[in-house]
């Protein structure tokens, strides 16, 4: 699927006739530490297109992972409001999770492990076997439906963790550093591989890095988040076309496009 370019530089730019699949708005978490409080976000608000690759960027600790529990409500916000289109997708069943470690249940295999939200979905297990097949070839992992986690490799596990998150065909995939404990070889497969598997699925995937490179290659549009009391400070449009390959980020414009945002998050 090539995503349509957006025209406009700032957060805030579409049209408002143009559907959200997702809006947030002046999104706020404060938690409590040791009788004070931590604001984790200040005030966050941006929109995700239905079928877009959104990437955050943002320093550590500025509450990104806080962010994207609260869109899979395993977290309650403190204040703002989260804006979903319920005719487009139902948020209680349709949100896969993968989480920066693949956190698989080592005593089920492969198989089991990707049928997991169905049990707890108490969907039909028998009835979704044949898609949890599916899903493993799609990530590559066709034959290895019978091992157990702790006989694959770091990113088979996380492929496993990705199918996992695709089983019960959610429209929208959270995905938090699902990279990061990764070589840099087989992260620019899994990054190959995750273009394919969201342009064949058509799944709306908000992405979540620290690594700009991987922002760029992989997003639609990258979001950058300041540090705490967080909030959104810019948006930068990736107007590569797809499908898109490693080289393109010996390009010119890749490169423009990083430095554009280092200076958001002031590194530069
Ligand atoms: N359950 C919690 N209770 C209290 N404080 C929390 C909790 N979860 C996160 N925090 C605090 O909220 C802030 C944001 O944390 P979060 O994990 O969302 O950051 P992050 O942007 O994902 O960081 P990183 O890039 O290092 O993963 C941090 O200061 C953290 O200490
Ligand atoms: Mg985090």
């Amino acid at each position: 699927m090539i995503s349509q370019p957006r025209a406009g530089k700032s957060i805030g730019r579409f049209a408002l006739s143009e559907k959200t699949l997702l809006s947030i708005k002046n999104l706020k978490k404060v938690f409590p530490l040791q009788g004070e409080e931590l604001v984790a976000l200040g005030s966050v608000s941006f929109d995700v297109y239905p079928g877009e690759f959104v990437t955050i960027v943002g320093p550590s600790g500025c509450g990104k992972t806080t962010l994207l529990k609260i869109i899979a409500g395993l977290l309650p916000k403190s204040e703002g409001e989260i804006h979903v289109d319920e005719a487009m997708f139902d948020p209680t069943r349709e949100v896969g999770f993968v989480f920066q470690k693949a956190l698989l249940l080592n005593w089920r295999r492969v198989l089991d492990n990707v049928l997991l939200p169905i049990e707890i979905l108490k969907l039909d297990k028998k009835k979704y076997r044949s898609k949890a097949m599916e899903m493993l070839e799609l990530v590559g992992l066709k034959g290895f439906e019978n091992a157990y986690p702790n006989e694959l490799s770091g990113g088979m596990q996380q492929r496993v963790s990705l199918a996992r998150a695709l089983i019960h065909d959610p429209k929208l995939i959270l995905m938090d550093e699902p990279f990061g404990a990764l070589d840099a070889i087989t992260r620019e497969k899994m990054n190959l591989e995750l273009q394919r598997i969201w342009s064949e699925s058509k799944k709306t995937i908000i992405f979540i890095t620290h690594e700009i490179n991987e922002a760029v290659f992989l997003s639609d549009r990258v979001v950058v988040m300041s540090a705490r009391p967080s909030r959104m400070v810019g948006a930068v449009d990736i107007d590569f076309p797809r499908p898109r390959k490693l080289e393109v980020r010996t390009t010119p414009q890749f490169g423009e496009y990083a430095v554009k945002l280092y200076k958001m998050l002031e590194i530069t």
